[in-house]
């Protein structure tokens, strides 16, 4: 088990003081339904993430399911890209909407404004647009915005990954109409599961905290709703873990570091990062010559215990149940997924680790390129 490196290791609290709140649970035996560790994770993260609002829910596709219920886009077109995670998707589709994929940009690998532009004026009934802040790296929050202004499309960003991350300045979740953000295991912080969406007006955050509770107060029913909520015990998770996050990105940081003096003269592309950006240094994609090499580098990886992944593989315009209407080309969306691969990333790697795997790497790059001499 110690020899083996996953793509990342979710972050545990201090035993003692995580104990020490669910103690606080068994004394009150309030375990969900807006408790107080709940309204105190929301009031912490509020001031950690600098926004002003946030609600929390029980995951962040359910999160981004209320935002899509909230802005009154269910069933209605939105255009997203196909480079994310399915849940990105799966959430338009449940909320019975149509998804347009609009390919991504190159170099950022987040949705292309311009592309997104065309496609607004080829298709004037979207009603919304929903990029993805895509391994935290910030989209071009400037331009998507004012495309969405122009057109009056709402604009919903997926943050999933981007938790922690500043824009010019301020929190990365102010920008657009509604952002989401996942608190999944797996992330750099996390509530085991959960999530939470972020709006910008008293009347959508009323919104979005009746339908994430069924859509009622009390006896009064004010619309349609579901259980998004998040309960005392994945609060107090995120309590205990929410302090410890400035250190988590700082070393998460360091391993970055680690990795680019030692993968200097590997054959690698990365995405390009806004100077804007302070970046929460969440993940370290990597982009390969083509898919035969990522086949080749995973399974050479694999066998010395070394576990990377394809974040983000496949495209989802190419996703098999999507109706073939929906299966537009996104050909550098396709590119990219084909050629990009994750490698483990997290706070407690140790340095002989990143040796290890970097040089697992660069050779069996170099076991490639001989191969094909
Ligand atoms: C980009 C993206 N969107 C949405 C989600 C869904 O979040 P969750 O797993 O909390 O439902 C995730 C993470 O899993 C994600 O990475």
């Amino acid at each position: 088990m110690e020899n083996k490196l996953y793509v990342t290791k979710s972050r545990l609290p201090d035993k003692e003081k995580f104990f020490r709140r669910l103690e606080e649970i068994f004394q009150t035996a309030w375990i969900t339904n807006h408790g107080c560790h709940v309204r105190n994770l929301e009031r912490s993260l509020c001031d950690y993430l600098d926004v002003d609002e946030l609600l929390l829910c029980n995951n962040g596709t359910t999160a981004l399911m209320l935002a899509l219920q909230c802005a009154g886009l269910a069933g209605k077109k939105i255009a997203l890209t196909p480079y994310t995670y399915v849940a990105t998707l799966s959430a338009i589709l449940w909320m019975g909407c149509t998804p347009v994929f609009v390919d991504v940009d190159p170099e950022t690998m987040c949705l292309s404004p311009e592309k997104l532009r065309k496609c607004l004026q080829d298709s004037p009934d979207i009603a919304g647009v929903l990029p993805v802040h895509v391994y935290g790296l910030a989209c071009d929050v400037e331009a998507l915005d004012v495309i969405c202004r122009e057109n009056g499309t709402t604009l919903i960003y997926d943050a999933a990954q981007a938790f922690g991350c500043r824009y010019a300045g301020k929190g990365l979740l102010n920008y657009g109409d509604y952002s989401i953000c996942s608190f999944h295991a797996t992330k750099l912080f996390h509530t085991a599961e959960g999530g939470c969406v972020v709006s910008h007006s008293a009347a959508a955050h009323q919104a979005l905290s009746r339908a994430r509770a069924f859509g009622h107060e009390g006896d009064t029913h004010y619309c349609l709703g579901i259980n998004a909520k998040m309960s005392e015990l994945h609060a107090v998770m995120g309590l205990s873990l929410l302090p410890g996050t400035e250190e988590e990105i700082d070393r998460r940081k360091n391993v970055h570091t680690a990795y680019d003096a030692l993968l200097t003269s590997v054959d690698l592309a990365f995405p390009r990062r806004s100077s804007k950006l302070d970046w929460n240094y969440a993940y370290y994609p990597v982009l390969l010559p083509d898919e035969n090499s990522i086949l080749r580098v995973q399974e050479a990886l694999a066998a010395q215990d070394i576990y990377t992944r394809r974040y983000f593989y496949p495209a989802l315009n190419t996703l098999p149940y999507l109706k073939a209407e929906w299966q537009v080309s996104c050909p550098v969306a396709e590119n990219l997924a084909s050629r990009a691969l994750c490698l483990p990333l997290y706070g407690d790697l140790e340095e002989k680790q990143i040796v290890r795997i970097a040089a697992s790497l660069g050779k069996a790059l170099a076991g490639l390129s001989l191969g094909k001499e």
